[in-house]
């Protein structure tokens, strides 16, 4: 009985944990892809912020402002170039793409959003932190070669947070050429910006070209633990349930059918050695096997008749 029990015990837990490595995978799966889903629909929704931003900044805030300084600015250049004096700094709090960064960056600078980040980068930028690095430039260059792939999904270890992120990147691509006002000829600029950024960097671009690329980058960690722990929560249940239900099964095999098996074990070897007479099985309705012992205690009766039989 010990032997059938120990291969039975195998057996379950060999289909237990192969059933449960397969649930665990599974599981995993789906969590992994719903974290992911979950921090793509986050970077989306920021990307939108970050292109909200950019158009309120030239729709509302840049004319205003043009209206106030850059038209007076104008004015007062050519007046203070008359009086020979100098031209002002250019006020880049007008510049959407400024406006963008500094407005999604702030979110970074807490501490539960560490590792968030906003760029805008190009090949030729005005300014030269914009400028495209590395892995930066491979997406401008995958995007100049397809055109009509409006995004790019990826994830990398970040350098400088140290952070494993996901970023969600799309072209920007020069669609007014109201840009080239100070991205097309450094002559049509406002001498104001040239004064501040020189005429070097940040012009020559062209209408419809794809000159950089706006990149939001989200940190994965926190996503991805959790979805670990309620893999692991889930596993963890899954093997309670089993153990609750195989001990349960292996006291009810013990009680109702090992034992009752071992006692019939025990009065066959007493019957081979010619101890009929006292031997009975117990017939009471709590044994499982009670219907097995009365047929054997019948038998034995009928074979200890028999035997009596013959000896007279
Ligand atoms: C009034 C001038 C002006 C206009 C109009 C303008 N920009 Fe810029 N742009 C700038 C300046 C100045 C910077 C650099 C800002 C900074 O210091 O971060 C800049 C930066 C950028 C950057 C970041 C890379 C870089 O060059 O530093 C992008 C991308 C960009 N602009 C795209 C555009 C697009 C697209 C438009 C049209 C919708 C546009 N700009 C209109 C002045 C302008």
């Amino acid at each position: 009985m010990k032997q059938l029990q120990t291969r039975l015990t195998l057996i379950i837990f060999g289909i237990f944990f192969t059933g449960w490595i397969i649930c665990g995978l599974s599981i995993w799966g789906l969590e992994y892809s719903g974290a992911r889903k979950d921090i793509i629909r986050k970077a989306t929704l920021l990307l939108e912020t970050a292109a909200a931003t950019r158009d309120y900044t030239s729709n509302q805030v840049q004319p205003q402002f043009a209206l106030l300084t850059e038209d007076k600015s104008r004015e007062n250049v050519l007046n203070l170039a008359d009086r020979n004096q100098e031209v002002p700094e250019f006020s880049k709090i007008t510049v959407p793409s400024y406006a963008a960064q500094q407005i999604l960056n702030q979110l970074g600078t807490t501490k539960e959003n560490k590792g968030y980040t906003y760029r805008e980068n190009a090949i030729n930028p005005t300014n030269r932190k914009d400028l495209a690095v590395g892995w930066e430039v491979e997406i401008i260059e995958y995007f100049a070669k397809n055109p009509n792939i409006k995004e790019k999904i990826g994830e990398r270890l970040d350098l400088i947070s140290g952070q494993k992120t996901l970023y969600m990147a799309k072209p920007i691509q020069i669609t007014k050429s109201s840009c080239l006002v100070c991205h097309g000829k450094p002559e049509n600029a406002p001498p104001s910006l040239i004064k501040t950024y020189g005429s070097e960097n940040g012009f020559g671009w062209k209408l419809n070209e794809i000159v950089g690329t706006r990149i939001i980058s989200v940190p994965t960690v926190v996503q991805y633990q959790e979805a670990q722990k309620s893999v692991g929560s889930y596993l963890l249940a899954i093997a309670s349930v089993f153990l609750v239900a195989y001990t349960t099964v292996l006291l009810i095999v013990q009680k109702w059918i090992t034992k009752p098996l071992d006692t019939i074990t025990q009065l066959l070897e007493e019957i081979s050695l010619h101890q009929l007479e006292r031997s009975q099985l117990p017939e009471d309705k709590s044994n499982s096997l009670s219907p097995l012992n009365k047929a054997i205690n019948r038998l034995l009766i009928s074979l200890n008749k028999a035997l009596e039989a013959d000896k007279k």
